[in-house]
């Protein structure tokens, strides 16, 4: 279970991330297929990028009842992608029974990583709409232990807390980390960012990297920069 660079492939049509992943020639980056795409496009935009040798984290957050979601992760599963991801807030049953669904009959699996609470949930919305009354920190925290205890290998985080789930979790507990920006590069929406190279100073397993690459206007150097300061 290696460092690496996940591509952010948010595009709304098959054509448009084939038109991204056709200027590629001499690496296959791991991409991340989000709901925008998935929902567009269907399974079968999975297979044809699995297909090209790519490796994918399909990151549509499920939640909902035990048993459905173990189906669904069962459906993901077959699909054979390499990672997924789910709600923590589900409780510890439905994320037992998301490994259960994801496991295959020779024992391997993709990795399943948690979201604990999403970065467009502050402390204001938590006590107001979910009547969670706990700093926003110690919810996170203990969002990302209840996952590692129910088996899961990690979770998506801002770089800004990988060493602090390090510390209470773990340092093979994965973190999963987007919010990631080149020095004086273009900050958009992310409100608190990193550079790779911060990232990997301060320990983050995997970072999730979009519009500075696919906005880029050289999209496979953007990419290899991001590599060079993030694995070195
Ligand atoms: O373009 P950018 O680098 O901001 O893309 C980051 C990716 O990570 C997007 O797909 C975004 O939805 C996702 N993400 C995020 N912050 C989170 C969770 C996921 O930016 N807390």
């Amino acid at each position: 279970m290696g460092k690496d660079v996940i591509v952010a492939c948010d595009f709304p049509s098959k054509e448009q991330v084939f038109q991204f992943l056709d200027k590629f020639h001499d690496e296959k980056p791991y991409v991340k297929i989000g709901m925008e795409l998935f929902y567009a496009e269907g399974p079968e935009i999975v297979r044809e990028i699995k297909k090209r040798g790519h490796r994918i984290f399909l990151d549509l957050k499920l939640h909902d009842i035990p048993n459905t979601v173990k189906k669904a992760m069962h459906s993901l599963s077959v699909l054979d992608v390499d990672m997924v991801n789910l709600h923590a807030a589900g409780t510890t049953a439905m994320m037992e029974a998301a490994l259960e669904g994801l496991t295959r009959e020779d024992g391997t699996r993709p990795l399943l990583i948690a979201v604990t609470q999403l970065t467009s949930t502050n402390q204001e919305s938590m006590e107001r709409d979910l009547l969670i009354y706990k700093p926003i920190n110690e919810v996170v925290m203990h969002y990302a232990k209840t996952a590692r205890d129910a088996g899961l290998d990690g979770v998506v985080c801002s770089p800004l807390e990988s060493a602090t789930v390090h510390d209470a979790c773990g340092k093979g507990f994965l973190t999963v980390t987007p919010g990631v920006r080149f020095a004086g590069g273009d900050v958009g929406d992310q409100k608190r960012v990193m550079t790779p190279a911060q990232a990997k100073e301060i320990g983050s397993d995997y970072i999730v990297v979009g519009r500075p690459i696919t906005g880029a206007d050289d999209p496979v150097a953007a990419y290899r920069r991001c590599v060079e300061e993030f694995i070195g």
